[in-house]
Formats: C-alpha cells, structure tokens, sequence
C-alpha cells in the first residue's frame, strides 16, 4: 500500500508485484482562491486518509492484514501535508506489524511511468505544479540534469489563471483558452544552461492581458513559450545521456499541446514518448505503492524512529538498490 499527501492531494493505492494497480482513491482540496495553504491541505489529508485506506482495501479486494509493507511519501512536498501522510503511514504499519518504506515523491513519478508504459531507460520530464524537473537514471543513481530556478510549471499556469481570473487549476483552463489563440505574443524565454526560470513570464504574461490582448492569444503564447523550453532542455539531456526515450510525469503532462511538441521532437532524433495514463500523471497513491514495493524488496527497510519526513529530499539524494 502507498500513502501520498505530498501536495493537495491525499491518495492511497495498492498494487502487486506485477505492477496491476489494485486500487488508486484519491481526494484533493482545490481551494476557492489562492494558493493552497499547507495547514489546511494537511487537515484536509488527516480527514480523508483513513477512509481513503479502508475505499482502497475493499476497491483491491485484499484486507489491511494481506499487505506486504505500508510504503509513504517521505518528501519532497509541504511539511504539514507529509507529516500527516507519514503519521498515518507509521500507524498503519504498526497496528498490522508491517515493514514501512519512505519513498522519494519525484522518484515514484518515474519508476510508475516506467513500470506501466515499459520504456527502459527514460529521460523524465517530470511537471506538475510545485516541481519541474529533467531527470534519468545515469551511474547509479536518478540525477537531476535541469529544473526550474523558481515556480514549477503548473504554479505558472495556476498563477496565471488565478490573476486573470479563469480559476482553478489553471492548466486546463489555459489549455481550452489556447486552443482558440491566434497570435504568438513576444514572452520572456529563460533556459539558464539546462535549468528554466518561469516567474519572469508570469509576471509578463498578466502584464499582457492587462494591456488588453485577447486571452486566448496569451494562453496560446504562454503554452508554447515555456512548452518550447521545457522541450529544449529535454532534447539537450537525450542528446547528453544518448537515449532514444521520453517519459512524460506530473499533472501537466495531461497537457496535449505539451505531448505534441515533445512527441515532434522525440521523433525528430529517432525516439519515442511515453505517457501514463492521467491517474498515474498526477499525484497518486498507486506510484508510492509500486515504489515502496521495489524498494522493500530490495531489502531497504526503515524503523519508525528514522521516519522523518524530509520537505527538501532531492531526487539524486535516494540510493536506488534496487535498478
Ligand atoms: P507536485 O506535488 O508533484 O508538485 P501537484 O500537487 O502540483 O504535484 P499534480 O497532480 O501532479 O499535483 O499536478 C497538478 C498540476 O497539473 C496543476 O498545476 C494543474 O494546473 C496541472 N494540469 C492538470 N491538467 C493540465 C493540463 N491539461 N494542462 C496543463 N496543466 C495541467
Ligand atoms: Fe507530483
């Protein structure tokens, strides 16, 4: 069983050891306006996973006591909200006396993809809202060759939305929107070497809509600007590590005008995208389980006392025993 509370969303899965997704229940919070505020995603969490726990072992038809291991999220994300995952992870684990495995958020996104789409040796494009990142598995360990400086992209495409009030989440608002855009609007394009920096093009992109060009011409601009960097440095991690696949993660990869420009590229050098499913895109339990038990039967183990969650646990820090 995997415990996902990173964000704003709480989630719990199961899966088997063949990666058939069991059960994946989710509940998000979606505030009404502004960001999400840690406390109150953490107290949304500490209501919904334990029922989420008991949906989830009646949805995979196994009970709590045929688990193998109580696998969480351990970091990266909002302290409250993994300290609430992590809680309910340990006292799951030691009322039914199983093993518990602290597993790496942005690591869960890719082993899901690479289990439930069968590429092999993928770069990431990991997006969602709070992280962007380019990672692949290169001398033992998931290493992180391009991020972005400030916001994740889907804050920028929050944000946005936010400010000229479409709501939330942004994403797929200013993904309908674009589609009826009909002019490409000049926006700031910042690739720093292979890192992305997107705060610069919010701030410009509102200024736009505040000078009065039409909303669906700054959505469409906004897409394919920083779509482009995100595919730029993406291409230029293929081309350092010599892979020939993609593998798309994170909210945003739901985005069809994103698929379409990394798609076009991958194809362009000979190489091939891979996307999973939307449940599995997005923050879910099922990519915790999976991990968890990759690394449980790797024999990683972890006592309660060690359990800690880390808000800053980076991608590179995991030791990855069992690729
Ligand atoms: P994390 O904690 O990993 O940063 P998160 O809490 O942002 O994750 P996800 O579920 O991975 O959660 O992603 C949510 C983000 O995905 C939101 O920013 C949302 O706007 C974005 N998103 C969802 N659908 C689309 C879409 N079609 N196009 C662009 N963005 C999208
Ligand atoms: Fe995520």
């Amino acid at each position: 069983m995997g415990i996902e509370s990173t964000a704003h969303t709480a989630s719990v899965g199961i899966v088997d050891n063949k990666c058939r997704i069991l059960a994946n229940e989710s509940s998000s919070i979606s505030p009404e306006k502004g960001g999400i505020h840690p406390r109150e995603a953490a107290n949304h969490h500490a209501e919904n996973l334990v029922p989420l726990v008991h949906q989830a072992a009646k949805k995979a038809g196994v009970p709590l006591r045929e688990l193998d291991a109580v696998a969480f999220a351990i970091g990266p994300g909002l302290g409250p909200c993994l300290r609430t995952g992590a809680t309910a992870a340990r006292a799951l684990a030691l009322s039914l006396d199983k093993p518990l495995v602290g597993v790496n958020h942005c690591v869960a996104h890719l082993e899901i993809g690479k289990a439930t789409t069968r590429c092999k040796e993928p770069v990431l494009l990991y997006v969602s809202g709070g992280n962007t990142q380019v990672i692949a598995f290169a001398e033992g360990r998931y290493r992180i060759f391009g991020e972005t400086l400030d916001i994740g992209i889907g804050n920028l495409l929050d944000k946005f939305a936010r400010s000229v009030g479409l709501g939330f989440p942004g994403g797929p608002l200013v993904e309908s929107l674009a589609g009826k855009g009909k002019r490409l609007l000049q926006l700031p394009y910042s690739v720093k070497g292979m890192d992305v920096a997107f705060s610069g093009m919010l701030t410009a992109a509102i200024e736009l809509h505040k000078k009065g060009e039409s909303l669906a011409d700054v959505c469409c601009s906004l897409q394919e600007t920083a779509f482009a960097m995100l595919t730029e440095v993406t291409e230029r991690a293929l081309a350092h590590l010599d892979r020939d696949e993609v593998l798309l993660g994170g909210g945003v990869a739901c985005n069809g005008k994103l698929r379409s420009m990394v798609s076009r590229m991958a194809k362009d050098r000979d190489a091939e995208m891979f996307v999973p499913e939307a449940s599995l895109c997005v923050d879910n339990g099922a990519m915790i389980a999976w991990t968890g038990l990759l690394m449980h039967k790797s024999g990683v183990r972890l006592e309660v006392e060690d359990s800690s969650v880390n808000q800053r646990f980076r991608t590179d820090q995991v030791d990855v025993s069992w690729a």
